[in-house]
């Protein structure tokens, strides 16, 4: 990760899509330690814990970046709800084992990839926003590395509640930006 750079640095006021963007990837980031701390409070299984662990200090360097980023009076009046929501995605797969886990991980990265993704694209070639830019990009690579680690290990074969389980994952992940970048 970078040296975190703050909402000061700014040179000028925030867009409003840009700060939209960026309350929903500060919400995001909140949920995304609480799916791990989730995982951590079910699961006894040693690689998934050793597996949330590692996870879970990457999204607490992000979750900081973030923080930096946004300021207090920017941030989504929801956070309550995206911790709940946070900690019963990383809860609920771990009761039902590993695969449950990984799969759902998966669904999760895949999601916030393209969120990211799309954010970089949009940012490309504005010299102001470059070092948030630069920002989303290594939030981007990290994920991509988890999600990639998650597909590993959740193997080819989903059953078909896991496959219903991980839509439902996509589809609330895409709802809760629309949300977060609102309220
Ligand atoms: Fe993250
Ligand atoms: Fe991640």
């Amino acid at each position: 990760m970078e040296a975190p750079i703050s909402s000061h640095d700014w040179p000028n006021p925030l867009p409003d899509e840009l700060a939209r963007d960026l309350r929903s990837d500060h919400a995001g980031e909140v949920g995304a330690v609480m799916i791990y701390r989730g995982i951590l409070a079910v699961s006894r299984d040693p690689e998934v814990r050793s597996f949330a662990e590692h996870h879970l200090e990457t999204e607490r360097a992000h979750l900081r970046s973030m923080e930096a980023l946004v300021p207090e009076s920017g941030r989504t009046r929801l956070l309550w709800l995206w911790r709940i929501m946070g900690w019963l995605t990383g809860a609920l797969p771990a009761l039902f084992g590993s695969s449950a886990v990984y799969a759902t991980i998966q669904a999760v990265e895949t999601f916030v990839d393209r969120h990211y993704g799309d954010q970089i694209e949009r940012l490309q070639g504005v010299a102001a926003w470059a070092q948030v830019r630069q920002i989303l990009v290594s939030c981007q690579e990290d994920e991509i590395a988890h999600r990639d680690e998650a597909a590993a290990l959740a193997g080819q074969q989903l059953s078909l509640p896991l496959q219903i389980w991980t839509r439902c994952v996509s589809l609330g992940s895409q709802g809760a930006v629309v949300i977060a970048k609102k309220v």
